[in-house]
């Protein structure tokens, strides 16, 4: 019998205290704790986008972690809702341009953190990652992304898996169609056969404040028809966004489109999982903060729900990292530390990424902690050291604010009028517009 992860973790002895307490004594002065001037209490305020499905369980089991080393430091949660950070980027820009920073962000690994960097709004976190010897233990395609000009920038914390296919297995089998098409044409047919059987094909979300789901699905179809290396040229300067492959993915887009629903058009990413968890809909593509959602409605691996990578996509691992930082101007900055100090160590990645169906950022994961993470993490953590990884579009490492804005607007001319050729001419003049 599977049982949940916060489950499995208290089960274990691993529960927010007993985890803590067991990690800590593990992890040596690498996890020297900040609490504030001399103890004194002191406050912290935390700005995200985790505040759907599993996302606020996972922030709280990360805050609970924290606290058992930082009693003394109250935690002020400044999330702000909207999937993907689909709200929250434009209220931090807003306030980091106001000189109104929190005493640490949410962001994501990558170019999402370059306008930032750019104008100088960051502390370098060069002495952090050589205090807790941060060089040596983060995953290298991660380290690369917190560096830039030779400083670091972001403590990361976790990785999440974007080309995930999830699917209501019942259905599918009840359909007789396959809980995991390998590919695109595959994908189409058993579609079409969910719609002629009266259910929903794929949850997605379309409004425009939910569309950036419609961007995630384009990504994948575009690393189904590219693979991982065409994919990654795009994102330098001469990428090819003429090429067939492209149009076939926006083709393939256009097609999945007109199977969607009315019914999942305003949803919000957990809102759309809950209708695959249910038997509502057969398919879902979106990350793996899924399968946290999942499991805290109690839902059974390979019974209730089923994953594989996206249509097209085996082999290639698209990721995710979400991080910390340190803006210049912190309020409370010996707080802000010591929550950083927390997101890079072991306990607190392991008590987050556990939770929010993602993966710890560090080059070595050990058997025992291994065995902390369910079905679904392990297999995803095997998947990142045997297949091709490249970056998501969708979540903020391959383009910069100013391009993911350019390719929203397309995105959102692209729902309304259903016209691949205009989307794609529209990608290219942003890329012409934006690659540096
Ligand atoms: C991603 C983020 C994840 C998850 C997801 C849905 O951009 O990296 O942590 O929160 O959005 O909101």
């Amino acid at each position: 019998m599977s049982i949940s992860r916060r489950a499995f973790l208290a089960a274990a002895g691993f529960t927010a205290v007993s985890a803590g307490s067991a990690l800590l004594s593990g992890c040596g002065s690498s996890n020297t704790r900040v609490t504030g001037e001399s103890g004194a209490p002191s406050s912290l305020e935390v700005f995200s986008w985790w505040t759907e499905g599993g996302e606020a369980n996972a922030l709280s089991s990360l805050v609970s972690e924290f606290h058992l080393h930082n009693p003394n430091i109250k935690f002020i949660n400044r999330s702000v809702a909207g999937g993907a950070g689909a709200n929250a980027k434009a209220e931090l820009a807003r306030r980091m341009k106001a000189g109104n920073p929190p005493d640490t962000f949410q962001a994501q690994a990558g170019a999402m953190l370059d306008d930032y960097v750019d104008a100088g709004q960051l502390e370098d976190l060069g002495f952090l990652y050589q205090q807790q010897g941060w060089d040596r233990s983060v995953n290298p395609t991660l380290l690369a992304l917190a560096k830039r000009n030779g400083k670091h920038w972001s403590v990361p914390l976790d990785i999440h898996h974007i080309n995930v296919l999830w699917s209501n297995k019942r259905l599918c089998d009840h359909l007789k169609i396959s809980s995991a098409p390998t590919s695109v044409p595959e994908f189409l047919t058993a579609l079409n056969k969910v719609a002629a059987a009266g259910k929903v094909p794929i949850a997605i979300g379309t409004t425009p404040d939910q569309n950036w789901q419609v961007k995630h699905l384009m990504e994948v179809l575009l690393v189904a028809e590219l693979g991982p290396d065409a994919w990654s040229t795009l994102w330098r300067r001469g990428g090819d966004w003429t090429s067939q492959p492209v149009s076939a993915a926006l083709a393939a887009l256009r097609q999945i489109m007109s199977l969607t629903s009315p019914q999942t058009a305003a949803m919000t990413w957990d809102q759309a999982s809950a209708m695959v968890g249910k038997g509502e809909a057969a398919y879902q593509i979106m990350g793996d903060w899924t399968e946290a959602t999942f499991t805290l409605s109690g839902l059974i691996a390979h019974r209730d729900y089923d994953w594989s990578p996206a249509p097209g996509t085996s082999g290639t691992f698209v990721f995710a990292s979400d991080c910390f930082t340190l803006p210049k101007g912190a309020k409370d900055r010996d707080a802000a530390i010591a929550w950083l100090i927390e997101c890079g160590s072991q306990g607190g990645q392991d008590s987050f990424t556990a939770a929010k169906g993602a993966i710890p950022p560090r080059s070595v994961v050990g058997s025992t902690e291994r065995g902390l993470f369910d079905t679904y993490s392990r297999w995803s953590m095997d998947q990142w050291t045997s297949t091709h990884i490249v970056g998501s579009l969708t979540h903020g490492v391959v383009a910069r604010a100013a391009w993911n804005g350019a390719i929203d607007a397309a995105v959102t001319t692209f729902v309304n009028d259903r016209n691949p050729t205009r989307l794609q001419s529209a990608l290219v003049t942003a890329a012409h517009t934006y690659a540096a």
